[in-house]
């Protein structure tokens, strides 16, 4: 069957890259890389993560010492190597079922190695970009190792002491022969210091370069992030979606209760205050008196058409309308307004910013904005977002850890009576 323009286009644009992680043990390389997929996950790729020290925990068992790690050890070393070449070759699997970014998540601290995973992709015609982290900084590797290393399965019921020094001897096995990327192996992207340098060679194309921004920005700097809805609007109390309504009497009282929560979870000044630039954001963070930076990116989902009006109305008066709407709430666009699709395109800016802020940052946004936003913290698949449950007067403490981010609900009130507020019947 020939294939349609707009579908060769799709087809044509989508990745085919692998992403070869490579660094000594300690180096934050998985917390790099599932960070990596969870953001191209929430922009639309199919991401994957393929983690070799999960497979040779898998195959060879938890409990390897340093001795393990020994290059000078033929037939470890001959393990080690099988367990990495029966991940990339899932790695390959998955491409042919329909993958666009893998990330081959090992050490890949050697030229040898990193040269034999490159054949195999090209081979299979995946473009390979090397992501090399570097740690210059002592202190970050011994935070490191204590953070996570010690919390692995190799190491479960041991004296922590004995484990950070086995631990330093399995880094020192690899140091031993480690041989950083080189110019002459194609693109790369190395990261030093969890950020504060980034060297990009031969990088190209939207994927690679949205990366490069990307991981410019991320940080180790501890913080939260708080979200929340605005207080009760006029239109919510009406049951009506959109609009600029001014807060009811409810969410004046939200506003009161959120100035005194966030007061006392930042007592200093470095609180940022995000809203979007609708008056019932703005009105709900108002007495907070912090910066406070208005973003249009942040303005509710556009309904449109159906701006103002009640779910009722829009299932009476287009019928047709409601029913897309039910049968794909991820992909229907309100006519002339937007779909989540769309919103979750122009939160990428405010990702990036807020990935990059290292105070605490405080979100008064709206349902829709703030559910994709939550799917991207709680790495939640993107098709679920508009179904995630983010009620008002409820503020969502995200706290990002090493593989994820902790989550705490706040619930402040006053609590909205059944049919006071708006939600799809
Ligand atoms: O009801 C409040 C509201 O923020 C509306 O303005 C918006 O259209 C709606 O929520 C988004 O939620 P859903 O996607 O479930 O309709």
């Amino acid at each position: 069957m020939p294939v349609r323009p707009s579908e060769f286009i799709r087809l044509a644009s989508r990745p085919r890259l692998v992403l070869v992680m490579c660094g000594l043990p300690a180096r934050g390389k998985t917390h790099i890389a599932l960070r990596i997929s969870r953001y191209l996950s929430w922009l639309g790729y199919r991401t994957r993560h393929f983690n070799v020290g999960t497979y040779r925990r898998t195959r060879l068992g938890s409990q390897k010492r340093h001795e393990f790690f020994d290059p000078r050890n033929p037939e470890a070393r001959e393990a080690r190597r099988d367990v990495a070449m029966a991940a990339l070759s899932d790695l390959c699997d998955w491409f042919r079922e329909g993958g666009e970014v893998g990330i081959y998540d090992a050490t890949n601290s050697v030229r040898s190695r990193r040269d034999a995973v490159r054949a195999r992709c090209e081979n299979e015609g995946l473009a390979v970009v090397f992501i090399e982290s570097i740690c210059e900084d002592e202190a970050l590797v011994a935070a490191n190792i204590r953070q996570t290393k010690l919390h692995m399965p190799d190491y479960a019921g041991m004296d922590p002491d004995a484990a950070v020094a086995d631990f330093r001897a399995r880094i020192a096995h690899y140091a031993s022969v480690y041989e950083p990327v080189a110019k002459d192996e194609g693109a790369y992207i190395k990261l030093i210091d969890a950020g504060r340098e980034l060297l990009a060679h031969q990088i190209q194309g939207y994927v690679p370069s949205r990366l490069v921004s990307f991981l410019m920005n991320l940080h180790l700097v501890p913080r939260s992030i708080y979200m929340t809805r605005h207080g009760q609007s006029e239109f919510n109390k009406q049951r009506k979606i959109g609009g600029d309504s001014p807060l009811s009497p409810q969410g004046e009282e939200f506003s009161a209760r959120l100035r005194d929560y966030m007061i006392a979870e930042v007592p200093s000044n470095e609180l940022m205050v995000w809203t979007s630039t609708l008056q019932r954001t703005i009105h709900t963070a108002a007495r907070i008196e912090r910066p406070t930076t208005e973003w249009r990116e942040l303005d509710e989902i556009d309904a449109g058409e159906c701006d103002g009006m009640t779910y009722e109305e829009i299932q009476t008066r287009m019928p047709r309308e409601f029913t897309a709407r039910t049968e794909d709430k991820f992909g229907y666009r309100y006519p002339r307004g937007e779909s989540y699709r769309d919103i979750l395109r122009r939160l990428d800016r405010v990702i990036v910013e807020v990935e990059r802020e290292r105070s605490p940052v405080l979100i008064v946004g709206h349902q829709a904005v703030l559910r994709a936003l939550y799917a991207y913290f709680m790495d939640k698949p993107t098709r679920d977002c508009p179904f995630l449950e983010i009620p008002l007067h409820t503020v969502f403490k995200l706290t990002p850890t090493p593989y994820g981010c902790d989550e705490e609900r706040i619930v402040l009130g006053p609590i909205i009576a059944k049919g006071e507020s708006v939600t799809l019947p």
